[in-house]
């Protein structure tokens, strides 16, 4: 391992330098504007691993953005690793909130970051963190270190639902065929508190609709004697909530996994400082479900917001008018042991049953995904936790993480191969949002774990 360290730190420069040219590139997914840049950041990826070492590299066509793959089989014999990864990005904008242009990379030392953060979209989801994983398989090739055999599966629609990973797992079994997949797309507690998320949450995510007047009409002649759509959506959305912020679709708990008291004290010995958490948000106090803690609201129980709202009037100046429609995109984060459909489907008959006869409603589902609990007695698991341990000095905590890699659930179901999320980023580093930011840090952590983890795995 030493030679592969030594390797690694004496190509620093240009693994940075790599890992920006990959930020230059805005392969936004959601945004088709974005096709051709989507498609040159997948080349660009098959071309690193190539250098590296890799063999079969392949970027692969799908219905939407192409898979890059590649893989190196040293030995039959010994364990194969499948290590999974997101090129695509989320939308830059709001644009004007950004103090660097998102896709032009610009280091800046912070107070969590006092050796500097790279700004860029995709800096921590997932450009470099996923680099990660190729720089350290390139150490591991220069310097013969390679323990095991390793694929790469690294796709380019992860932030807009990965709706053609899952026909590509199900057409390539036997290509995909490993014994773990490891992932680094998740959040450590903080630099100096290392952890591994070991549970994801599921998603269902809706748009909904609804009309009042089969026109918009003028707020003086009609306002207070039609059905506002956007009143009424507004208060929609609010009774979604009762009073203790408890979630009122009926049945929407039905499935939830509850844990018991030993648990929840298990998971809320985790260090979270709440005061530091409420200044880094600018936020006077936390929110959530009475009755459970801040660490317990995102990692085991389930959540819906509005992702966003829209109708009437919103140019310059007064426009006084009673619009005929109004819009909101609604996610919900779920947990075991609930389905994705289900929950959707609650979710339409639910939000019909509370519409008043003044207004019509439609519901489009969206992509949505499974949660998923990943094992803390694997032998992968407790590979990775010696890997940290090793680069961190310190054994990282088991926690549960809030957002959603669908993938992971249905890698399980169709590979029948556990995961391991191995995340090198902060929560603070303000993914999905302007100004997101990745530790200099944090990148070269990953860079040094990685080989550890090989090295473990495979002993
Ligand atoms: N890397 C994130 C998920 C994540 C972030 C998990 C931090 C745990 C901690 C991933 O890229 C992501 O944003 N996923 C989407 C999934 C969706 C678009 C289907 C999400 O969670 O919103
Ligand atoms: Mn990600
Ligand atoms: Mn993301």
């Amino acid at each position: 391992m030493e030679k592969a360290i030594q390797y690694i730190n004496d190509n620093k420069q240009r693994f940075l330098d790599e890992l920006f040219e990959l930020l230059r590139i805005p392969s936004v997914s959601a945004d088709a504007k974005f096709k051709d840049e989507v498609a040159k950041c997948a080349d660009s990826v098959a071309e690193h691993l190539r250098k590296a070492g890799a063999d079969n590299v392949e970027v692969c066509k799908t219905n939407g953005h192409p898979i890059v793959y590649g893989d190196k089989i040293t030995d039959p014999s010994k364990p194969t690793v499948l290590v999974y990864g997101h090129y695509d990005v989320q939308p830059a904008d709001p644009l004007e909130l950004w103090h660097t242009p998102p896709f032009e990379p610009t280091v800046r030392k912070t107070e969590i970051h006092p050796d500097g953060a790279i700004f860029a979209r995709g800096s921590c989801d997932d450009k470099g963190q996923m680099f990660s994983h190729v720089k350290a398989f390139e150490a591991m090739m220069k310097t013969g270190t390679l323990p095991c055999n390793i694929k790469f599966m690294i796709e380019g629609e992860e932030e807009c639902g990965s709706s053609n990973l899952g026909p590509f797992v199900k057409a390539n079994h036997d290509r995909l065929k490993c014994d773990v997949i490891l992932i680094s797309d998740t959040s450590i507690i903080a630099n100096d508190i290392p952890s591994i998320d070991c549970g994801l949450r599921g998603l269902s995510y809706v748009e909904v609709e609804v009309t009042g007047p089969n026109r918009d009409l003028h707020s003086g002649v009609y306002g207070g004697a039609v059905c506002n759509p956007i009143n009424i959506l507004a208060k929609m959305i609010a009774s979604m909530h009762d009073e203790n912020n408890h979630i009122t679709i009926p049945g929407f708990y039905d499935a939830v996994q509850v844990l018991n008291e030993a648990e929840r004290t298990e998971l809320n010995k985790a260090p979270f400082d709440v005061e530091a958490y409420k200044k880094d948000l600018g936020i006077g106090d936390v929110w959530g479900e009475k009755g459970y803690t801040t660490i317990e609201r995102t990692g085991i129980r389930p959540a819906l917001d509005c992702n966003g709202i829209w109708g009437g009037y919103i140019g310059e100046g007064s426009k006084t008018v009673l619009p005929s429609k109004a819009f909101a995109k609604i996610s919900m984060r779920l947990v075991p042991n609930q389905s994705s459909d289900q929950i959707t489907e609650l979710f339409k008959k639910h939000f019909e049953s509370i519409a008043p006869k003044g207004v019509t409603v439609e519901v489009r589902p969206h992509h949505g995904g499974e949660p998923v609990v990943t094992p803390t007695d694997s032998k992968a698991y407790l590979a990775a936790s010696e890997a940290m341990l090793k680069t961190y000095g310190k054994k990282p905590i088991p926690t549960r993480g809030g957002g959603s890699i669908p993938i992971v659930a249905l890698f399980e179901k169709e590979l029948g191969v556990k995961t391991v999320l191995m995340g090198f980023g902060l929560d603070s580093d303000a993914l999905h949002s302007p100004n997101e930011h990745y530790g200099i840090f944090n990148y070269f952590k990953g860079i040094e774990t990685i080989p550890y983890f090989h090295h473990y795995y495979s002993k």
